[in-house]
């Protein structure tokens, strides 16, 4: 079975690293409307969200934010914010893969922890960081950001990243490294 592709940053005509990231958050924005909404494939939608969700967000750790610290060093704080702030999106993300009838009551409650978790992130992210860029980075080095970031994140879409034992993996990998950096 083929998983429909979601759409967001691959269907826009821009090369801008800050208008695919945009493109991107306003998918997640669909997808939380149509997980909210009882008559639609539910689990279908959520897959579609998971892989889009863990994509993006390595898209821009691995592809976006390291540059942005180097063209832009006032935006560090905001940047490794950033970081956390994904941390809590997959631990969210996690906790409603583990229900799986989509028509519990718990479903629907730990999808409203996730749209709050997400929509915060993409709240800062759009003012810290993105507003930062579009003023501090030149447009021919967002295009090359907007390409890497495109390239890694449907290459990482085309592994199902959001599969939930992948996502367990991620939030237990990323913990290590936290509280190994914090010693
Ligand atoms: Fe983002
Ligand atoms: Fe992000």
């Amino acid at each position: 079975m083929t998983q429909p592709q979601p759409g967001g940053a691959s269907e826009i005509d821009s090369r801008d690293v800050v208008e695919l990231i945009l493109a991107d958050h306003r998918e997640f924005e669909r997808l939380f409307r149509a997980l909210r909404n009882r008559d639609e494939n539910r689990q279908a939608r959520l897959r579609e969200l998971a892989d889009l969700l863990v994509a993006h967000a390595e898209a821009e750790e691995r592809e976006v934010y390291p540059e942005l610290k180097r063209e832009a060093p006032q935006d560090r704080e905001e940047i490794a914010h950033s970081f956390e702030e994904h941390q809590e999106g997959h631990e969210a993300l996690a906790a409603l893969q583990e229900i799986s009838d989509a028509d519990q009551d718990t479903f629907e409650e730990r999808l409203e922890e996730l749209v709050e978790t997400v929509t915060h992130h993409l709240d800062e992210e759009e003012r810290d960081v993105l507003n930062a860029a579009r003023e501090n980075v030149d447009v021919a080095t967002r295009e090359r950001l907007g390409d890497a970031f495109l390239q890694a994140r449907n290459d990482i879409i085309a592994q199902s990243p959001g599969e939930p034992e992948k996502v367990r993996e991620l939030i237990a990998t990323a913990r290590d490294q936290d509280s190994s950096s914090q010693g």
